[in-house]
């Protein structure tokens, strides 16, 4: 199983990290068969399957029961879960709070957005057995300060400022961060500057290692593809047609068919064709 201290020993050997989000059961069997590293349970799972229009959506109870989920379908993945918006920012208490659901419902670590003010809430955390991983750059908990879901870190002062953001990280003792939608300059030099490793999701290809929405992936989302998104399967598409052509089948009377279906021979349950 991967574990916390792998993702440093994965920087040190040059190995690029790979993660997708996962939010519930039924993925976390499939993703534990892949080569995947680690999975996050991401709060963007407020909007991905539950329609809301930002991740500001997710409670902690929410962000705990697909984390639960996560961990009875993937008995062996590492999970790093979101900390929901505002779980930060309310004191020690309320972040321990938040951490230890999310950790007893089965994550292996939190992801926590942005830097200022959570001076004392990670080494916090990490004191108490919670591993932490960072996020900077489109940080979407601040989307209403951000005035959209747009590329942070354009201009000379704000990259200065997210790299700044990014060393406080590490010294606060994340064991990872993500950077998502920065420039490829800005993340290449950050991830050279920083020991613990970078995942990046629209940060080009010189982070530590990659991550993407799982549904984005799979091609089941639906709307403007960003840039960055590469998709490997026409999920919906193909959804789509599956479902068209059971209705099809059940309509002309070609579902279900004598093998489908169960019989009863002496009070026992036969399959109907043996009694054809
Ligand atoms: O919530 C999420 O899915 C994320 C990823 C985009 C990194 O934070």
């Amino acid at each position: 199983m991967f574990t916390i201290p792998d993702f440093l020993k994965a920087k040190t050997e040059g190995r690029p990290l790979v993660m997708v989000t996962c939010y519930d059961a039924f993925s976390a069997s499939i993703l534990q068969a892949t080569d995947i590293d680690a999975v996050l349970v991401g709060d963007s799972l407020a909007m991905v399957i539950h329609g809301y229009d930002s991740t500001l959506a997710a409670t902690t109870s929410l962000m705990e029961t697909h984390s639960r989920a996560v961990r009875s379908g993937g008995p062996d993945l590492c999970i790093v879960a979101d900390m929901p918006f505002l779980t930060t920012r309310r004191g020690l208490k309320s972040a321990v709070e938040a951490a230890g659901r999310l950790m007893r419902a089965g994550a292996n670590a939190v992801k926590i957005e942005g830097a200022d003010g959570h001076e004392e809430i990670i080494p916090h955390l990490i004191n108490s057995g919670i591993p932490v991983m960072g996020h900077l750059g489109l940080t979407p908990q601040f989307v209403n300060l951000l005035g959209g879901y747009r590329v942070q870190g354009k201009e000379a002062a704000n990259a200065e400022r997210i790299l700044q953001a990014a060393q406080k990280l590490e010294s606060l003792g994340c064991f990872a961060l993500v950077l998502e939608c920065v420039p490829e300059q800005l993340a290449r030099n950050i991830s050279s500057v920083l020991t613990i490793p970078t995942i990046g999701i629209g940060a080009g290809s010189g982070t530590d290692g990659q991550i993407l929405v799982l549904h984005d992936l799979l091609g089941l989302t639906s709307g403007k593809k960003p840039r960055f998104v590469r998709q490997y399967l026409e999920g919906a598409r193909l959804m789509e047609q599956a479902v068209n052509t059971f209705v099809a089948d059940a309509r002309e009377r070609r579902f279900p068919s004598a093998q489908e279906s169960y019989g009863v021979r002496d009070g026992k349950t036969v399959p109907m064709e043996t009694l054809l």
